[in-house]
């Protein structure tokens, strides 16, 4: 389920998404920012759904040999920071170009994406959305065998650290919810009760 048809931004961020598998982070992080919008009515839809979609695009402008030697880590990298402050610009550059919006939404999608990793309360109810699609990821089967693999943990190992540590923290009961049912899918599909 999609809100708008963004076709014409992915297809201006495409060169940008074949880093640190963008380009399955990316629709995926959207998928979960389109039915988060759709349940919270007091968000704008368009900004959620447009800053989930730019949101990652800055890690195309970092050196990709220092993203993985250091941006998994710890929370606050140089590179971390560089990816959310290239994101902010290259986004304003792309929705500028576009016109989809007005400067306004603009420059609320740019604040969303400066800081969406590094900044750890929320701005705004559409910060939150944006923040909490990002994090249902990690509850996601895809997201899981991609992201336990970058910790070098078993799919069972990295699933308790969403469960138990602050990699799970959401903001929203709709985040909340999805994330509890997109997780139990998961277990089931992966197994993870017989493969530790
Ligand atoms: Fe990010
Ligand atoms: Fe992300």
């Amino acid at each position: 389920m999609t809100l708008f048809d963004h076709t014409a931004v992915w297809q201006a961020a495409e060169p940008y998404m074949r880093f640190r598998r963008n380009d399955v982070h990316i629709p995926v992080v959207y998928h979960y920012a389109n039915k988060l919008a759709a349940m919270h009515p007091d968000c704008d839809q368009e900004v959620v759904t447009l800053g989930a979609l730019l949101h990652d695009i800055g890690w195309a402008a970092v050196d990709q040999e220092e993203l993985f030697a250091t941006a998994f880590k710890k929370l606050v990298t140089d590179v971390r920071i560089q990816h959310e402050k290239e994101g902010a610009r290259m986004a304003r550059e792309i929705l500028e170009d576009l016109k989809l919006v007005p400067a306004a939404k603009i420059d609320e999608i740019c604040k969303i994406i400066d800081g969406h990793d590094t900044r750890l309360e929320a701005i705004s109810l559409n910060d939150s959305l944006v923040k909490d699609a990002d994090k249902l990821w990690r509850f996601s089967a895809v997201g899981i065998s991609i992201s336990s693999e970058w910790l070098h943990l078993s799919p069972a190992k990295y699933i308790y650290k969403v469960e138990n540590e602050r990699e799970g923290f959401l903001f929203t009961d709709g985040a909340k919810q999805l994330g509890a049912e997109s997780l139990a899918e998961a277990k089931a599909l992966l197994k993870t009760a017989e493969i530790g």
